[in-house]
């Protein structure tokens, strides 16, 4: 899809924040990958570090110290956002990078002047630059993801293939309901992406068919293979894309950059219209986990140990 050059200039970016109070569901990992697997595509897209934990900065190869230009001077002090962008080592994919000074940002923006549109406000003067703007969300459910909730046309929910996924996905629901009640009517659950799902076990498919009942056709249809290489790639400060183009994690987000840039009618090339076609029509697509021998797979139980 190409846009005259007229429209392309009027064009705005979607702008996603990839959203859930939980920790280590995969966040960070799916805006990494799919933001890096969508600029491949050929679309401008923009990540913004909205954790303290800096993740989306380090996975991208990017590491600021306190006092650089950062998420936290753009949302606290007012600094343009345009001054704290980096590039990245991607074509096409930049950075607003955050370190941990941020984590007073939750505590020292709650006296602020229009606390909650901080994030909407900064991003307004490069809306016309990106196709997409894709937001990693700290595992709270405060300030500085009701900033980013404001800032959003829609909500990308990862949810991992483990005990308790749909635990408190309710309280996250009932949060963007208020948000859009009261600060952006717009925003809503756009999409539901299963992550670190592992063939292994019973119930990751139960995990998988539980959440396709409750959330349907919001579910995307690939579905995130739990994988050794998904979880070096960060270590390197490179994307999947970059560390290991031919994994089954590499190659999983890739098929989701399709599928999302097909539902958030990105103006992308999609290589084979076909395949996406056949991706799409299918009810539901499962990596295979015994046919690759490229890639070792992650033991389910790996954080347990
Ligand atoms: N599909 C996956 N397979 C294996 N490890 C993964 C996968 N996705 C994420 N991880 C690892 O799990 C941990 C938590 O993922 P992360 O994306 O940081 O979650 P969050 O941002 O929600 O806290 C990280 O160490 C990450 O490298
Ligand atoms: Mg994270």
């Amino acid at each position: 899809m190409t846009l005259p050059d007229s429209e392309a200039a009027l064009r705005q970016a979607r702008v996603v924040c990839v959203a859930n109070q939980k920790g280590g569901v995969g966040k960070t990992t799916t805006v990494i990958s799919l933001a890096a697997a969508i600029a491949d595509l050929g679309a401008r897209v923009l990540v913004i570090d909205l954790d303290p934990q800096g993740n989306a900065s380090t996975g991208l190869g990017i590491r600021i110290e306190e006092g650089e230009p950062s998420t936290y001077g753009v949302l606290v002090d007012g600094d343009a956002l345009r001054a704290a962008l980096r590039a990245t080592s991607i074509d096409g994919l930049d950075l607003l990078p955050s370190s941990l000074d941020l984590a007073g940002a939750e505590v020292e923006l709650v006296p602020a002047f229009s606390r909650e549109h901080r994030l909407e406000r900064a991003i307004a003067e490069v809306l016309t630059e990106y196709d997409l703007i894709i937001v990693d969300c700290p595992p709270s459910l405060g300030l500085l993801t009701i900033n980013a909730l404001v800032a959003a046309h829609e909500v990308l929910v990862p949810i991992q293939c483990e005990y308790y996924a749909l635990e408190g996905l309710s309280q996250l629901l009932r949060t963007v309901d208020l948000v859009s009640d009261n600060l952006n009517r717009h925003v809503r659950v756009g999409g539901v992406v299963l992550t670190m799902y592992d063939a292994r076990t019973n119930l990751a498919n139960q995990v998988v068919s539980e959440v396709r009942n409750y959330f349907g056709d919001l579910t995307y249809t690939t579905v995130i293979p739990r994988s050794v290489r998904l979880s070096e790639a960060p270590s390197f400060g490179q994307p999947i894309t970059t560390y290991d183009p031919s994994s089954r994690g590499a190659r999983a987000y890739q098929r989701l950059a399709r599928e999302v840039s097909f539902r958030m009618e990105l103006p992308v090339q999609i290589p084979d219209e076909t395949n996406l076609e056949r991706l799409l029509g299918s009810s539901f697509t499962v990596p295979a986990t015994d046919t690759d021998r490229d890639d070792r797979i992650a033991p389910a139980q790996e954080t347990d140990a």
